[in-house]
């Protein structure tokens, strides 16, 4: 894809092109389709503010058609990692002000995700020591990082009672308007990935036998709850939800993907929401893992003729791949994980072909300026 390589061919170059048609995604109008998703970075204050550095880290990938910022968990239960940050205090609204603003300084669209970890969590989070939640009483296999960064095995969850459901929508709908009085242009609902709603779609993990477990509609029903609460508040075209049909993060499983994702994919077609962001089974390792193993399905295909609206998708694309998928109809904007970690300035060394800086996984989590704001941009007349 090097612009100013003349070998490289026709085709490449339309394919380049294809990342930097303009795109709109519900209210907000990306100048590329180039997405940098969630990437929780483990940095924020013990107690979850969003610090300086974060602001720095942001404002230095402005030029991405729209950031997706890290899992930010809608209340103090819904924590899970050591150093994630938060949208349930005054202090953590104002921590993210200071991120939206150095994005849009830079002329940069910037969404929220959203998150309750559900049993991905410990006792040690919580200020009473009590269990973390989920849909049925079902361990994790693992351990999980403590506030610490020391790690533990998981403990056993506390099945959620159906009365506490209510309070726990109204969570989710709180912390979206929370992030849209930080300054955030959307909001993306983390569906994904093992987390609480995820725990309670696939039925590895929800064995319920309230109107939250049991047949598709029932397990889907809180995820659509939270939808429409925060649909109701924010508006649809300023929310978002990232779902992993294949994924098995967090040991999840599913008896009838297929079907099932089907359905919830329809549901939110209905909706119009904002963006579908759909995550390939070969990251079902959410970028953990570096070789891709490509197995049989692909989300993009079984999906997006379902969704009346725009896909994201994700895992494990390069400018080439992603490109073509967009060509092909089967997205209309590309997330690159941890391509956007490693190059602050990646669309455009992938507009002028340059090369890029490699991931550094040692660093990913938690720690200072290392692996976070020191991977270096472009300065005119280097590698080019
Ligand atoms: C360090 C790291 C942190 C991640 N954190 C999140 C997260 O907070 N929320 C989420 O939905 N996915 C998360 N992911 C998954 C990425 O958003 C993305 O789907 C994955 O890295 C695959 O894309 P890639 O192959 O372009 O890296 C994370 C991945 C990495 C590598």
């Amino acid at each position: 894809m090097n612009r100013t390589d003349p070998s490289v061919s026709q085709k490449d170059r339309v394919l380049a092109d294809v990342l930097f048609t303009p795109v709109s995604l519900g209210a907000l109008a990306l100048s590329n389709r180039m997405i940098m998703p969630a990437l929780t970075r483990m940095r924020a204050s013990a107690d979850g503010i969003p610090q300086k550095i974060g602001a720095e880290y942001y404002g230095q990938r402005a030029s991405a058609g729209l950031i997706i910022a890290e899992a930010t968990a809608i209340s103090l239960q819904g924590r899970g990692y050591p150093r994630m940050p938060g949208i349930y205090t005054a202090d953590q609204i104002a921590g993210w002000r200071s991120v939206t603003d150095a994005v849009h300084a830079k002329g940069g669209l910037i969404a929220l995700q959203i998150v309750h970890h559900g049993r991905w969590s410990h006792s040690l989070y919580s200020p009473d020591g009590s269990l973390p939640v989920a849909p049925s009483a079902i361990a994790p296999a693992g351990v999980i990082y403590t506030p610490g960064f020391t790690k533990v095995p998981f403990e056993t969850p506390r099945a959620l009672e159906t009365a506490e459901l209510p309070a726990l929508v109204e969570s989710f709908r709180q912390a979206a308007r929370h992030a849209r009085l930080a300054g955030f242009d959307a909001v993306e609902i983390h569906g994904a990935n093992g987390f609480l709603l995820d725990q309670f779609l696939q039925d590895g993990t929800n064995h319920r036998s309230d109107a939250y477990g049991g047949t598709i509609e029932n397990r889907s029903r809180l995820l659509l709850e939270v939808v429409d609460g925060i649909v109701s508040d924010i508006g649809a075209d300023r929310t978002a939800v990232r779902l992993s049909p294949h994924g098995n993060l967090g040991g999840l499983s599913d008896s009838a993907t297929v079907p099932h994702f089907a359905y919830v994919v329809e549901q939110l077609s209905d909706r119009k929401i904002a963006w579908l962001h759909l995550i390939e089974p070969r990251a079902s390792s959410a970028g953990i893992a570096d070789d891709a193993s490509v197995d049989s399905a692909n989300n993009a295909v079984l999906f997006r003729h379902l969704f009346d609206g725009p896909v994201i998708t994700a895992g494990g694309y390069g400018p080439d791949s992603g490109a073509s998928t967009i060509a092909a109809g089967l997205a209309d904007a590309v997330a690159f994980g941890r391509m956007f970690i490693a190059n602050p300035d990646l669309p455009e060394r992938v507009r002028i072909g340059a090369a890029l800086n490699l991931f550094d996984r040692a660093k990913a989590y938690g720690g200072g300026p290392e692996g976070y704001t020191d991977y270096p941009a472009l300065t005119a007349g280097r590698d080019r």
